[in-house]
């Protein structure tokens, strides 16, 4: 077993250097930074991370390789989450990974579309930045995004900072307030609103979501397999062994978590 296989294995322990609340019940942790030369990750991948005593689950990485900073977005859903959420700056967790696929970069078409739903724009944080710092490399990009109510948009600081790096930015909420004067409906709304040649697409979001938004770009001139789907599954070891993952004959931890839609859409 060399370096590389044995990390699939045995966990990093990591420092907490940092925690910002990114809603009420989600924050966005940034962790000690791994030796680069090891721990390379590609924007779509995720880690397992271990809280010690509680056990270990699946969380995207938020941040993009091009910064020199390890970030995630944890909400809580249950023990592990929770025990993530209430450790301090300088408490350690074990990191084991980077896991998964991410997306294919180097076959995605240089306009692409990023949708959004929910939590799942965590990972699709670490795409739009990563897009951002190699601006040059990329044509026309917009990010459709949505979230239930205003209070849970995550990362909404940043909105203009990917406006000011030419990306075009559209958010939606299910359920306005009297403060809110954006758009209210599904992410499918958005989709009119954005100037999107057809290219490639990354989605990540519930089920329902993805195939709506699917749907409507084939009808945009999209072609199936131009559209890659990040997909969440219960999951126990993220190496391919224990089979909690599966989607119809996918192995979610070590095919996935990224999908060409041709591929899953039946399961979905
Ligand atoms: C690729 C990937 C990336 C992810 N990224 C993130 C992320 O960035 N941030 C984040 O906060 N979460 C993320 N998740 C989700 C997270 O891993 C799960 O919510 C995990 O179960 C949380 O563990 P827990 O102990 O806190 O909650 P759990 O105790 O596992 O409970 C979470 C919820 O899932 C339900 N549940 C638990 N087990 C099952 C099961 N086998 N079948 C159906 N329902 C079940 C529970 O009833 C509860 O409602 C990701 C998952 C995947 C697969
Ligand atoms: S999580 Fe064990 S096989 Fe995928």
């Amino acid at each position: 077993m060399d370096g590389r296989e044995m990390r699939d294995y045995i966990p990093y322990q990591v420092e907490i250097v940092d925690i910002d609340r990114v809603t009420s019940d989600s924050y966005l942790i940034s962790l000690q930074i791994l030796d680069r030369e090891v721990f390379r990750y590609r924007p779509g991948q995720f880690i397992m991370v271990s809280v010690f005593g509680l056990g270990e689950c699946p969380i995207s990485i938020a941040s993009t390789p091009t910064r020199n900073t390890l970030q995630i977005c944890i909400r809580r859903a249950g023990k592990i989450t929770s025990g993530i959420m209430d450790s301090m700056i300088g408490d350690v967790l074990g990191v084991r990974g980077p896991c998964g696929n991410g997306f294919p970069l180097d076959f995605m078409k240089k306009d692409i579309l990023i949708a959004g739903g929910g939590s799942g724009f965590a990972t699709l944080r670490s795409l739009i930045n990563f897009i951002a710092d190699r601006r040059e490399q990329f044509g026309n990009v917009a990010v459709a995004y949505g979230a239930r109510t205003r209070q849970d948009l995550y990362f909404m600081q940043e909105y203009k900072g990917w406006q000011m790096a030419g990306i075009q930015v559209a958010v939606t909420v299910d359920v306005g307030d009297q403060g809110w004067t954006g758009n209210v409906g599904m992410v499918t709304s958005l989709l009119d609103r954005l100037e999107i040649p057809p290219g490639s697409a990354a989605i990540c979001g519930p089920p329902v979501m993805i195939n709506s938004v699917a749907a409507r770009l084939m009808e945009k001139g999209f072609q199936l397999p131009d559209i890659f789907v990040s997909l969440e599954r219960h999951m126990k070891c993220g190496v391919g062994k224990c089979e909690h993952c599966m989607i119809g004959p996918h192995h979610v931890c070590m095919e996935g978590p990224v999908f060409s839609y041709d591929r899953v859409r039946q399961y979905l």
